[in-house]
């Protein structure tokens, strides 16, 4: 197996006297872990980020070492950041262990994964949570760190993980290393980074939420993170142990794809009784208690809402023994992965047709979220399965996505191409801000003879919605009102 010892040995070199900190995981959350660190507010440090010498990791690692950021984002911050750091030459990727052994700290920020046996479909119990990939990640941690190593973690973790998983594995890699146990310390801080325009700042300008397995780690935590994160603005918040601070993780989570659950029925009603929910919904939250009704959509996606609540689940399950689900939390998740079929069955009624043979459709957005290239879990992919289903051929953009993984499909850069070819169907499904207001995609759409337009988002004003419809057919998610 080839080794990158050189490498790290010699940025540690040209970064002498700087505190180490290596990331574990360059993903989204890693990757923009690393540049806040490399430019961290009180301190200076040397930055390391691992990821997995894997054929589909490894290109992160390079890209950061050849001058190219690998997270491709709306945030104008992450190129700044970037460049600082390529300037400053204290950041650094490997796939290399040995990087663990200089780390004064190490943030974990690699993925726990809930397998959806029944994919989208959502049968409540249908999941399983399987910590191997995690125990492995930590092992490697505690067979190479040292002795007094601060470890982070900030992985979504089912409740109860620092101190039933993390902690034993750590005590007994060190034990067998011959090392003392009672020297490392052990926080957690969760993410709550935001992918989008204001990714940097969700994690060095906000809130966060700390804890240690024992009072120094809780101290040892709180002291790195204020050279990381704007506390004296954002102040830090402390509880109690780690399963308060991981269960506080889930919850917000869950908290909030319930709230998305509970606007589904209500998005059905109204295109049943005429309403527009967007409206409803606006005139609501001028009331201060209610400002976070949520509004329909095409479905929930992306990494953390569509699982965290079923680790939630899992952990009082499996961690502390219960014989409960978290039955109202599974259940959210369980609607959300409903609403794309919700969505299709929406367009399906409004079209009047049983199969969509020799129809063209462009579905103008795949990422789950506006304004990121981020096609994890994205409603748009079970939405894109229907029409194939139905026989539909399809066309697809994104403006932040030139290759979509989960389909293995190459992306095209523009969306001028798609409407050479006489189409039926438009389907906004990602509300990027390159497609709102965007007097190019309306002149393009009002070009076309005869569409049928959904706008699963509530992207179009009324004023497009009335221009469009001189022509053509606009139907709107939750909007029974057109
Ligand atoms: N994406 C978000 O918006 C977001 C927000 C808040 C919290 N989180 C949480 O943060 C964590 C990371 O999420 P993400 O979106 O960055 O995931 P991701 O899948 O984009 O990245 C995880 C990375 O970790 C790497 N990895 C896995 N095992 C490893 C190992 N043993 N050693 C080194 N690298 C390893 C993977 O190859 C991958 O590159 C998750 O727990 C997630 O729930 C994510």
């Amino acid at each position: 197996m080839l080794d990158d010892k050189n490498g790290i040995d010699n940025f540690l070199k040209k970064n002498e006297g700087k505190p180490v900190v290596v990331i574990q995981g360059l993903g989204f959350v890693g990757a923009v872990m690393s540049l806040v660190c490399a430019n961290a507010l009180t301190e200076e440090y040397a930055v390391i980020g691992v990821d997995l010498a894997r054929k589909d990791t490894y290109w992160k690692i390079k890209s950061i070492n050849e001058g190219l950021f690998p997270i491709v984002a709306s945030d104008p911050k992450i190129e700044e950041f970037y460049q600082e750091a390529k300037k400053k030459d204290n950041l650094y990727a490997t796939f290399d262990n040995h990087a663990y052994s200089k780390a004064d700290t190490i943030i974990v920020d690699i993925n726990l994964d809930v397998a959806k046996k029944s994919g989208f479909y959502g049968e409540l119990n249908d999941y399983d949570v399987d910590l191997s990939a995690f125990r492995k990640a930590i092992e490697t941690i505690g067979d190479n760190c040292k002795k007094d190593v601060l470890i982070l973690v900030e992985t979504t973790v089912p409740p109860g993980t620092c101190q039933k998983v993390v902690k034993p594995i750590i005590e007994k890699c060190l034990e067998e290393r011959g090392l003392p146990i009672d020297e490392f310390r052990l926080g957690h801080s969760y993410e709550r980074v935001m992918p989008g325009p204001n990714y940097i700042d969700s994690i060095q300008n906000f809130y966060r939420v700390f804890s240690g397995i024992n009072e120094v780690s809780a101290e040892a935590t709180e002291r790195f993170l204020r050279t990381i994160i704007s506390t004296e603005k954002y102040p830090l918040t402390q509880l109690g142990n780690t399963n308060a601070t991981e269960m506080a993780k889930v919850l917000e989570n869950s908290y909030r794809a319930m709230n998305i659950a509970f606007a589904v029925e209500w998005s059905r009603f109204a295109e049943e009784a005429g309403v527009n929910l967007y409206e409803v919904v606006k005139a609501i939250r001028m009331r201060p208690t209610h400002a976070n009704l949520m509004l329909p959509g095409i479905g929930v996606g992306g990494y953390c809402l569509t699982k965290d609540p079923l680790l939630a689940s899992w952990s009082k399950q499996t961690l502390f023994g219960s014989s409960e689900p978290l039955g109202q939390s599974e259940r959210g998740v369980q609607i959300n992965d409903k609403m794309p079929l919700y969505a299709y069955q929406f367009m399906k009624r409004s079209l009047e047709l049983e199969d969509l043979m020799g129809k063209k459709a462009l579905m103008l957005g795949i990422s789950y979220r506006s304004n990121v290239g981020d096609t994890r879990y994205s409603p748009v992919e079970p939405f894109y399965n229907y029409l194939i289903k139905d026989n539909c051929q399809v066309f697809l953009h994104d403006p932040y996505v030139r290759f979509w993984e989960e389909k293995e499909m190459e992306i095209p850069l523009d969306y001028e191409e798609a409407f050479k070819h006489d189409l039926d169907i438009v389907i906004i499904s990602t509300g990027h801000v390159e497609y709102m207001q965007s007097e190019n995609l309306l002149s393009y759409l009002e070009s076309q003879k005869n569409l049928f337009i959904l706008d699963t988002v509530g992207l179009l004003s009324r004023a497009e919605i009335q221009r469009l419809s001189k022509r053509h057919t606009v139907k709107i998610v939750g909007r029974g009102d057109i």
